[in-house]
């Protein structure tokens, strides 16, 4: 194996030098400066040059085994569900949220579920001591023999820890509570982080050890945490929540073995967090009031359709600039749609402070559900609550057309389960059994079926 290293001489009388500024040292001529690669002496820049590299072992495509390698199931149906039917052995996994929102709740049943399936697994508790984990596992049902506690915040020592134990699967609790040592930088900062990540992809692929890392995303937004490792890791998911109430809905935004923006519901109790088996019901659990200012359609997230209610509300402002409050939309949405609605739908806010909200906590990103929120505006602009069972679907131009949705039959048969009789849809809209459709072309038309049979 020969190393070079990449040296610098004179080419005209040989003379070796570093600093070589314009003119040999040596000979004294001028731009005689030449690159080469001195085999006699390997130095530690051997690696950069390419002649000096360790060949990598190839593999042929065909050759690589064509199968996905064996699931674990937790046995938590909606985690499963989002991880795409289970934890993938090697796999690295950063499960964010906001503080208290129930990341180490999923993890420690997630990590007794396991353990009960005969896997071992490991939960680092950086970030509380191995009392407070117990506490929180006996409150959760869990007596937890398979499940093997590392209380360390040293990356590197847990590493070892775990392999040494074993385990099918590791969970940190948090990725921000480890550090790696030799780092000269803040605890938990971006270097530590991105550091710790590398480390984790690499150990994790070489172990084939399924692991979880979680992540505190601050409410202000503040992302520059977790958000550094997206890249890094197989599967990225995100807890979100409404303010109030005690649905939780975790996101995948990135998975490399299964779709992205599935979503698994779960439900807070006080056993901790349960899988919600008919999520559209508990979605509509606070709607139906036939209150002015409420609309229900269906969004796709991830394989499956879900009934939602947008619910909005309008107020004389007493500001000169009336406030655009949205809670699970983007604000700019609120805008668009708001603007729409005032020029192609005849309804304008113009001195109404506005507030518009999704039920149960969940961000809308279907822009099929366009519609709804722009009848939930114009039903709390004029005070006047939609036609009762009427449910809404179509995305919205700027120009004030309905434009089709996709997978418009599943979304109408969700309803038609959830009992809607009724639903206003884009023209092209094929019919579904069991609920009646009211095909319109514009704005102006959809908010007049929304007001009357
Ligand atoms: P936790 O999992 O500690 O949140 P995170 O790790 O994301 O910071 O969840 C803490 C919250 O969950 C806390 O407010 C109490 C509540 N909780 C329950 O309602 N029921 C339970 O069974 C448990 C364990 C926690
Ligand atoms: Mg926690």
């Amino acid at each position: 194996m020969v190393k070079a290293r990449r040296g610098y001489r004179c080419s005209a009388c040989g003379h070796e030098a570093a600093a070589f500024a314009g003119r040999c040292l040596n000979c004294q001529a001028w731009n005689t400066l030449e690159q080469y690669q001195d085999t006699t002496r390997p130095g530690p820049t051997a690696r950069v040059g390419r002649e000096g590299a360790l060949p990598a072992t190839t593999v042929r495509l065909d050759q690589v085994p064509n199968e996905p390698g064996r699931r674990m199931s937790t046995d938590i149906p909606e985690f499963d569900r989002v991880l795409g039917g289970g934890l993938v052995p090697g796999s690295l996994i950063l499960v964010g949220g906001e503080p208290g929102i129930g990341k180490s709740t999923l993890m420690l049943q997630a990590a007794a579920r396991l353990a009960a399936l005969g896997r071992t697994v490991a939960y680092v508790c950086g970030e509380e001591s191995p009392r407070q984990v117990r506490l929180r596992a006996s409150r959760l049902g869990i007596d937890g023999p398979g499940i093997i506690l590392i209380p360390e915040t040293n990356l590197d020592s847990a590493l070892a820890a775990a392999e040494a134990a074993g385990v099918d699967a590791l969970i940190i609790d948090s990725i921000q509570s480890v550090y790696v040592e030799g780092l000269e930088t803040r605890f938990g900062g971006p270097a530590q982080l991105s550091e710790a990540g590398a480390r984790l992809v690499g150990w994790a692929k070489g172990t084939d050890i399924a692991t979880i890392l979680t992540g505190h995303v601050t409410k202000a937004g503040e992302v520059a945490g977790p958000r550094l490792l997206e890249h890094l890791v197989d599967a990225v998911l995100y807890f979100e929540s409404a303010e109030s109430g005690a649905l939780r809905i975790l996101r995948a935004v990135k998975n490399r073995f299964g779709a992205t923006d599935e979503v698994g519901v779960f439900e807070m109790t006080g056993e901790g967090l349960k899988s919600v088996d008919n999520p559209s019901s508990a979605f509509l659990a606070d709607a139906g009031t036939h209150a002015a200012g409420c609309a229900v359609t269906a969004i796709i997230e991830g394989s499956r359709p879900l009934a939602i209610e947008v619910q909005a509300l309008a107020v004389p402002s007493s500001l000169a600039n009336p406030r655009r409050i949205a809670s699970g939309l983007e604000t700019s949405r609120l805008h668009l749609l708001l603007a729409v609605l005032a020029r192609r739908g005849g309804h304008g806010a113009g001195n109404l402070d506005v507030v518009a909200a999704v039920s149960g906590g969940l961000r809308l990103r279907d822009p099929g559900a366009d519609l709804a929120v722009t009848v939930a505006l114009a039903s709390a602009i004029e005070d006047r609550p939609v036609v009762p069972g009427t449910a809404f679907l179509g995305e919205v131009a700027l120009s004030g057309a309905i434009r089709p949705v996709q997978q418009a039959p599943r979304r109408l048969a969700e309803l038609a389960r959830m009992g809607f009789p009724r639903a206003i849809v884009p023209r092209s809209t094929p019919p579904t059994p069991g609920i009646a459709i009211v095909p319109v072309a514009t704005m102006r038309e959809a908010i007049a079926a929304a007001f009357s049979e």
